[in-house]
């Protein structure tokens, strides 16, 4: 990487490994990358699988952009670089979270393919997990719920670079799982949380 200013400093292996911390926690680390338009339903799914996951004993945890953003990225707005950066460094921290044995629950509107084929490529260099959850809801849908009222200031040109307005949403051409509006929040939920047993990250009652 060209701005790499991190020099002499070494990675430090602990003790405990991943293949431990599975043991312990019944449950394999992983990212699950949920992207689409503001509104699309990222976060409520987010949540409601959080709950799913919690109440059936896993560990896992929801990184929300509008939450991370008051915080760790609170110095970055919504230019394309800002965008970009907020995807790397949240890219980075799912990853950490991830080889700590969470579920992480990163939900953004990530909107750039370039940005979320990073962060898939910096798990699969630490052989982690990535399932890129896609929220197939039409811009119309998003901007008739408009729950924060913000596609109305768009329109109004009370904001600039909204995404789906004027700033892109570049589709996904090979997420692991899509969801439509046509499914609940709860039904997807369980969806995906069947996703996770077939696909061996989550102990099951066995
Ligand atoms: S991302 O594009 O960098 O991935 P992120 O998911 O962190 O975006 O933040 C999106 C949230 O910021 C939206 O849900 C919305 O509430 C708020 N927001 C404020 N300004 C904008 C904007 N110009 N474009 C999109 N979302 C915005």
């Amino acid at each position: 990487m060209t701005n790499k200013k991190s020099a002499n400093v070494t990675w430090h292996e602990g003790r405990v490994d991943r293949a431990r911390r599975e043991e312990v926690f019944r449950q394999k680390g992983a990212t699950l990358w949920f992207t689409g338009l503001s509104g699309s339903g990222k976060s409520t799914l987010a949540f409601s699988l959080e709950h799913l996951l919690t109440d059936n004993g896993y560990k896992c945890y929801v990184l929300d952009g509008d939450n991370v953003r008051h915080g760790l990225n609170s110095n970055l707005g919504f230019s394309d670089a800002d965008r970009e950066e907020n995807i790397r460094r949240v890219g980075e921290v799912s990853k950490l979270f991830a080889d700590a044995g969470m579920i992480v629950l990163s939900s953004f509107i990530s909107p750039f393919r370039r940005d979320r084929r990073l962060v898939r490529e910096l798990h699969a260099a630490d052989d982690l997990p990535f399932i890129e959850v896609f929220m197939d809801t039409p811009l119309d849908i998003c901007e008739d719920r408009d729950p924060k009222k913000l596609y109305e200031k768009a329109r109004r040109g009370e904001i600039k670079n909204f995404t789906g307005i004027d700033s892109p949403y570049e589709v996904p051409e090979q997420s692991e799982l899509v969801i439509t509006p046509n499914t609940s929040p709860e039904n997807s939920a369980r969806l995906i949380y069947n996703y996770l047993l077939d696909q061996h990250l989550l102990a099951g009652n066995d």
